[in-house]
């Protein structure tokens, strides 16, 4: 049996032209073992993507079916998953149909929960689309949906057999996506390679994409690769999301417009500040990010009556047990420590502090 590595392992990630050429092969492999071709995606990426990879495939994608679901988080639940399903059951897909998931992070996680439950688990391809996809959401396997407004509150550790990375994609997506997508990347700076503060959103759409795609995957991949299932280490990758989960789910549930990536940059600076006042990180890095975050982000505000809720809300976030707060903490810019117990009023006051800086 393979151990939880090995699985993780699985996932290869190919780029560019390699990319294309990966699923050629698994194109030609499934037409001539005449296995079904599932492409999920959504409203879109479907109307800016799907004709991109198709022409990118010439004739070599000739067989194929299509799902197409409503874009946007609030269509990651599971009546979204129920209609693929559905839709996978009347295509007649067997236990040895490929679903492609040709989308961002929605669709990636949508799709891998899909594939990872039908007939107890079907081949998967990830094609991310977005920066945030690209940089983090289709790597490392966690797959899931959000339930009751808590972020991806059910979901599986299922690797996609592989990750095709196309920054052709990137041309479409809308600026504000990219900048959601960015903070991702800022988030990999702080745990691990300094360096990536210093880059630029619009370096994305030129020349260096890939390049600096590929370095915040390599980020990701040596940390689940270790620790795929989050029992330790791969933690570090939730820095900024215990307070950003909070704001995102709050924000679905109240209809407010706020990206993944918006609620992480807000979650990040506030959980800099905790750092700062348990690990002694000078408030200057938190003071250098608002700066960032206020060039790039509508400064998303809450009122101090929404403290308590969204402390309940961090409660419910799978890092945390009913009892205690757990935070990912940076010690020094590129070193972050998990599991870190932060009181309630601590909490409290660093949600003060971001109010205070996005004034
Ligand atoms: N599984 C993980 O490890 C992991 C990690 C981080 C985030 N996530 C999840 O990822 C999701 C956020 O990902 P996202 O920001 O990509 O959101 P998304 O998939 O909703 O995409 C954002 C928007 O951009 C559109 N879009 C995507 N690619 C496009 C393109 N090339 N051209 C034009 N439009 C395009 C989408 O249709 C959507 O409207 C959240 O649900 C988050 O929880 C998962």
């Amino acid at each position: 049996m393979k151990n939880e590595s090995e699985n993780t392992m699985k996932s290869n990630t190919f780029y560019g032209t390699d990319a294309l050429q990966q699923l050629r092969n698994v194109l030609v492999e499934c037409e001539k073992n005449k296995q079904k071709i599932v492409f999920l995606s959504d409203t879109h990426t479907n109307k800016y993507c799907v004709p991109v990879l198709m022409e990118m495939l010439e004739q070599s994608a000739s067989n194929f079916h299509q799902i197409i679901i409503p874009a946007g988080e609030a269509h990651k639940t599971l009546d979204s998953v129920a209609n693929i399903w559905q839709q996978l059951t009347a295509l007649g897909a067997g236990r040895d149909a490929f679903l492609i998931n040709l989308g961002g992070g929605m669709v990636t996680d949508i799709g891998g929960f899909a594939a990872s439950c039908f007939k107890r688990g079907i081949r998967t391809i990830h094609i991310p689309t977005s920066l945030l996809a690209m940089v983090d959401a289709a790597i490392g396997g966690k797959t899931g949906i959000d339930f009751q407004y808590f972020k991806n509150h059910i979901g599986t550790f299922y690797p996609s057999e592989m990750v095709l990375i196309f920054n052709e994609f990137l041309s479409t997506l809308p600026e504000r996506e990219l900048l959601s997508g960015f903070a991702e990347v800022l988030k990999y700076g702080f745990i691990s390679d300094k360096q990536l503060l210093d880059a630029d959103p619009q370096q994305f759409t030129t020349s260096p994409a890939l390049t600096l795609i590929r370095q915040c995957v390599d980020i990701k991949k040596a940390i689940t690769t270790l620790d795929p299932t989050e029992k330790a280490q791969r933690k570090i990758l939730n820095f900024g999301h215990t307070i950003g989960h909070a704001l995102e789910s709050y924000a679905l549930e109240n209809e407010i417009s706020l990206l993944h990536g918006e609620a992480i940059a807000a979650g990040m600076l506030a959980e800099l500040y905790l750092s700062h006042r348990l690990l002694q990180l000078p408030l200057q890095v938190a003071e250098n990010l608002s700066t960032t975050y206020k060039k790039f982000y509508k400064p998303y505000k809450f009122s101090e009556n929404d403290i308590t809720n969204l402390i309940e809300r961090m409660f419910q976030d799978k890092k945390n047990n009913s009892n205690k707060l757990l935070f990912v903490l940076i010690t020094s810019i590129g070193q972050a420590v998990y599991d870190q117990e932060v009181s309630i009023d601590l909490v409290r006051e660093s949600l003060h502090y971001y109010l205070y800086i996005v004034e």
